[in-house]
């Protein structure tokens, strides 16, 4: 399905302008600055056509990608340290909330993490509301390429053993580099699943 033509057909500020979900959707949550469009254009190999930037804030709607007839990624505005004005920050989150609670046809939530960073209390309060909306979501590790294997695994580990007993997570949690390359390809055979065919 990554294989198809990414194009992006709508960008929301707010609830209402949601397009009508008629696809299955997978949407790319997390801090500012994560690597959630870099994702977004590794998993597709189509550079360009969602755009990344060294500052962070720069995805300031939610932003709808359809693969054909078949899968819509979305890519969500991050929280965290966007130079933005308070109440737009606020109001990025409040839509982020809302959407992952509440959208019809989200069939998976990507949480991007940073290895670097880890788990901050932003992502705790994220997944504490897709807990209880039972969306299902798994953990993705990024910028692997910056840390020592060892701390990549280490990492893993403890994000695993943190969310253990929660129950709309999906396991495992997938360590990627969109640099790189590594683990692309299994991303995206975990996320291939979820196209309609
Ligand atoms: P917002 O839209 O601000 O929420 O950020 P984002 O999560 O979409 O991040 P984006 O993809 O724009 O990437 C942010 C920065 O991280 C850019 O400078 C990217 O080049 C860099 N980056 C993204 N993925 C990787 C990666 O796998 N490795 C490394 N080293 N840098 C990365
Ligand atoms: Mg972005």
């Amino acid at each position: 399905v990554f294989r198809n033509k990414l194009e992006f057909f709508a960008a929301a500020k707010m609830s209402s302008s949601f397009p009508s979900p008629t696809l299955p959707e997978i949407a790319f949550a997390g801090r500012s600055n994560v690597g959630k469009s870099s994702l977004l254009n590794a998993l597709t190999r189509q550079w360009g056509v969602v755009r990344v930037s060294d500052k962070p804030g720069l995805t300031q709607t939610i932003n709808f990608f359809k693969l054909a007839s078949k899968l819509c990624l979305v890519d969500l505005p991050g929280y965290g340290f966007a130079y933005a004005k308070e109440e737009v920050k606020e109001n990025w989150e409040e839509l982020v909330k809302e959407f992952v609670s509440t959208r019809v046809g989200l069939q998976r939530v990507c949480l991007l993490v940073d290895t670097k960073w880890g788990m901050k209390a932003r992502d705790f309060e994220l997944i504490e509301l897709m807990e209880r909306s039972k969306t299902p979501y798994q953990i993705v590790l990024t910028k692997t390429d910056i840390a020592f294997p060892i701390d990549v695994a280490r990492r893993a580990m403890q994000i695993q053993e943190n969310l253990k007993n929660n129950k709309s997570i999906i396991d495992p949690v997938v360590m990627v580099s969109s640099k790189s390359g590594a683990g692309i390809r299994t991303l995206r055979s975990v996320l291939a699943k979820i196209a309609r065919f």
